[in-house]
């Protein structure tokens, strides 16, 4: 029945096969033709076939980045799969699930390409692409229509991207590199951006690759345009007058205990915040030794009158600074944790945020945000840091 009417209307057969397997087009793609050609029943193309159809069966990859490589020698392939930074792993996988059947496609013999969605962008080539900073080809996508004051606009958005970009750089974890959030332009527009780099890049190769990527912004026709992207392989930025992103991805350092329950009020110090008691601050000794390395001397970061200061990671990647006050400490369990309430009260944007704290078996531990330069002597010097 199905095969008739093939054989009378011959183009069905083509929209029958669209239908089932179609694939949105590439908002970019590139197929590098200096890099050699493969042919059709090549090596290197069952390599390939197989390394994209395996990219994402890892389901335990969760942060929107697959690497992986796969075959020998001169027909070894690698390939690289990015998600935004917000986009949930299902969504992540079936949108490198279609790069991986159209950009074969759409570059039917090339080595190595590049072509991407909104989600997620695909890589492959002959050279390892891991850790290594790309920042070519270069993909300039406008919306087209200008902003009203653009000079303001364009001032308004590099600020907010340049502290995105310090933000994605920085990372909380090296899992992923990236940062969203909004600021407001000219008469009140909001502009809404997000920056990511790939998490294989070190801080500075991040940075390095944003700012040749805002740099190419410059001079180019979507500087005062409403809408902006700028996709490179290692890093890409994108501004927009409407939100694009989610936001409940949170791309701060994960907050601490969550049942802390404040509402932040621009700096202020909360007046309202309640702490009912002292079990969400609570933190487990274990844990915290673990992410020190159990308190390393290579992790030391600092030693005061009251004991040392060290660097730690936890299990999800954020980063801490861990006060462990000396056993000769003569303050008492009760007074260290009226301590830790009144310093969890006095949460201000210009004080070092404090996460819990420990007390178990004589141990008596302070774990704060870690942040670079800034606040190490509020660590070091005092146990309540100086107010400001
Ligand atoms: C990739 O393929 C090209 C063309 O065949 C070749 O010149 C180049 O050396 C290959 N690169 C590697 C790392 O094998
Ligand atoms: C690869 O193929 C493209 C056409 O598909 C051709 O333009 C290009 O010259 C070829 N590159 C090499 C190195 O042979
Ligand atoms: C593909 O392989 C067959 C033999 O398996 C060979 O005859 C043919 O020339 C090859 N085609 C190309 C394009 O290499
Ligand atoms: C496919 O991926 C799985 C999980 O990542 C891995 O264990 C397996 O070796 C891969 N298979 C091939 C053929 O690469
Ligand atoms: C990424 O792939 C490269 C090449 O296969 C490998 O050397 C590296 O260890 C991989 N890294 C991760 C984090 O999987
Ligand atoms: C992506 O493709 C793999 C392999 O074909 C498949 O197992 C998986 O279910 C697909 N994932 C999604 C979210 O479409
Ligand atoms: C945007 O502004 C530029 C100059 O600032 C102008 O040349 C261009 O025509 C404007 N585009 C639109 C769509 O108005
Ligand atoms: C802008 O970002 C802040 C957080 O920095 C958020 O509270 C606010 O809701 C955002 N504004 C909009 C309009 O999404
Ligand atoms: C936080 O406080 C608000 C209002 O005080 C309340 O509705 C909400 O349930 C609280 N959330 C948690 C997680 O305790
Ligand atoms: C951590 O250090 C203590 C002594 O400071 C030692 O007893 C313990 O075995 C160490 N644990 C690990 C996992 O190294």
């Amino acid at each position: 029945m199905l095969s008739s009417i093939l054989r009378l209307f011959p183009s069905l057969f083509l929209i029958l096969i669209t239908q089932t397997t179609a694939q949105p087009k590439f908002q970019y793609q590139f197929c590098r033709t200096d890099e050699g050609n493969y042919t059709a029943n090549s090596t290197y193309k069952a390599n390939l076939n197989t390394l994209l159809s395996n990219l994402t069966s890892n389901i335990e990859i969760d942060y929107g980045f697959y690497n992986s490589s796969h075959g020998q020698n001169s027909d070894k392939v690698y390939a690289v799969g990015l998600c935004r930074g917000d986009v949930k792993p299902d969504d992540c996988r079936s949108c490198l699930n279609d790069t991986i059947v159209l950009l074969p496609k759409v570059c039917p013999n090339q080595k190595e390409a590049i072509a991407g969605y909104d989600n997620c962008m695909l890589r492959y080539s002959n050279q390892s692409l891991y850790g290594i900073l790309e920042t070519r080809p270069s993909f300039l996508l406008g919306s087209g229509d200008n902003a009203t004051d653009p000079d303001r606009f364009n001032q308004a958005t590099r600020e907010l991207l340049e502290s995105l970009r310090s933000r994605a750089a920085s990372g909380n974890s090296n899992l992923r590199k990236y940062a969203a959030g909004n600021a407001t332009g000219p008469n009140f527009q909001t502009i809404f951006a997000l920056v990511q780099c790939t998490p294989d890049l070190s801080e500075q190769e991040c940075t390095d690759c944003l700012v040749r990527a805002f740099s190419d912004i410059k001079g180019s026709n979507i500087l005062g345009e409403r809408g902006g992207r700028i996709i490179k392989p290692s890093c890409n930025f994108r501004y927009e007058n409407s939100r694009f992103y989610d936001p409940t991805i949170d791309t701060q350092p994960p907050p601490p205990p969550p049942s802390t329950n404040t509402t932040s009020k621009g700096g202020e110090v909360d007046q309202d915040l309640e702490i009912g008691s002292t079990e969400s601050l609570q933190l487990d000794f274990g844990t915290i030794s673990v992410a020190t390395d159990n308190f390393s001397d290579s992790n030391k970061l600092g030693q005061g009158g009251f004991g040392a200061v060290y660097k730690g990671r936890l299990s999800n990647g954020q980063e801490i600074a861990v006060k462990r006050l000396s056993r000769e400490s003569h303050q008492g369990d009760l007074e260290f944790k009226n301590e830790v309430l009144l310093l969890a009260k006095l949460q201000h944007r210009n004080l070092v945020r404090l996460l819990g704290f420990c007390l178990e078996g004589g141990e008596k531990l302070l774990i704060y945000e870690f942040m670079p330069k800034k606040s190490l002597e509020y660590l070091l010097f005092g146990i309540v840091p100086t107010y400001v």
